[in-house]
């Protein structure tokens, strides 16, 4: 968005806020008691995403949280906090960085500076915390990529792991990604993997289970929102998981989707409730939208994400094992696709790279809003 976009739509949304009371929409059209009410709750500069998240009671929460501006910028801090009900750190979490040594054989192996801060400040702006990730094919330390270990060193390490660290935030941490995008590996290259075998994913279920046995625990994938071959065999897993009595509490779709490959909502919305015919939960775990996948205005990228947004929130809205929604990073100005997809014109997020509201913030709060005065 452009500075002259920014104002109209800043001007837009006083308009709307000032007429709502008057019962008119900015554009004059007369607007019903439920109608007004909905857009004082969109546009009204003092309603939040989160209060609106908390009186409908789903966790709106703010994923993929980065180091770098969590020390550097304090209007990060301050826009997680006052829009969010949760947050997940980006990367404190993930083996590489909290558990980057193997010298000592106990807890002076790990680093958990990082975690420890984001969950510090999380527990004081009263927002909950989701663990990510225990397992994963990245971001995974030297010593363990290339280190010699045969099976049974390789279970104690993951336990090891598992338990150091569910056990250390027991009680804090409400979910766990016990494993993420067990689905996406190359199993071959990957010696936890390839050493401990298929065995590695009930495993580091239960050492989780035993570590924090109220700590809820996810299957977390990625591409695997729509019916297709790769969700089919994440529910086959997860039946198994349940057949052979493994405690697993939910399944996580990460929804990493663009405009060129928006979610199907059909079919995210069929795919949730089979989950949730199962027993489980579902998370929206990294939702972010990709812009630059298509060829368009900005103001119709920005408009067509928003939609999606939007659609999500209802999806999952509507969908009572969907309990929680988080969108990976806040503002477009840190978002790791500008990294990943090389593109610094990226704006996937809810904010744009000033903080300001989008489009995509104001769909999920009146989606929202219109779910509550329904
Ligand atoms: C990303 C982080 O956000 C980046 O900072 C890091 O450089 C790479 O990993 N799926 C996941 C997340 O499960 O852990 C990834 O996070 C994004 C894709």
């Amino acid at each position: 968005m452009d500075r002259r976009q920014f104002l109209l739509s800043s001007v837009g949304a006083l308009v709307s806020a000032v007429t709502a009371k008057t019962g008119l929409d900015w554009r004059g059209k007369r607007l019903s008691a439920q109608e007004t009410r909905i857009e004082e709750m969109v546009r009204g500069p003092s309603i939040t995403l989160r209060s609106l998240a908390d009186k409908v009671g789903i966790d709106i929460g703010a994923g993929g949280i980065n180091t770098v501006p969590f020390y550097k910028d304090p209007d990060y801090k301050k826009i997680i906090a006052r829009e969010f009900t949760s947050l997940t750190p980006g990367n404190a979490m993930k083996f590489g960085v909290i558990h980057p040594r193997n010298n000592y054989g106990d807890e002076r192996d790990y680093n958990f500076e990082h975690a420890d801060a984001m969950l510090e400040f999380a527990e004081a702006s009263k927002m909950k915390v989701r663990g990510h990730t225990l397992v994963w094919h990245m971001q995974n330390p030297r010593w363990l990529d290339q280190g010699n270990f045969d099976r049974r060193e390789l279970i104690q390490v993951m336990e090891d792991h598992i338990r150091t660290i569910v056990s250390r935030y027991k009680d804090r941490v409400f979910a766990w990604d016990v494993v993420n995008e067990p689905l996406t590996i190359n199993h071959e290259s990957i010696p936890i993997f390839q050493g401990i075998g298929p065995e590695y994913i009930p495993l580091a279920f239960r050492f989780a289970h035993e570590a924090d046995p109220s700590a809820l625990l996810f299957y977390n994938e990625t591409q695997a929102h729509n019916l297709d071959e790769k969700s089919n065999m994440v529910y086959e897993q997860v039946c198994n998981l349940l057949d052979e009595g493994v405690t697993i509490h939910g399944v996580g779709m990460q929804m990493h989707v663009s405009l060129r490959y928006p979610p199907n909502l059909v079919q995210v919305a069929k795919n949730m409730r089979r989950l949730g015919n199962l027993g489980l939960k579902v998370h929206v775990t990294e939702m972010d939208v990709k812009t630059e996948t298509i060829d368009s205005s900005t103001e119709d990228k920005l408009e067509k994400q928003a939609k999606i947004y939007g659609d999500i929130t209802k999806v999952c809205l509507d969908e009572e094992v969907c309990t929680s929604i988080a969108t990976w990073g806040v503002t477009d100005r840190y978002s790791w696709l500008k990294e990943f997809t090389k593109n610094p014109e990226e704006k996937p997020l809810l904010f744009d790279a000033d903080y300001r509201a989008k489009p995509s913030y104001y769909a999920v709060k009146r989606k929202i809003a219109e779910s509550y005065t329904s």
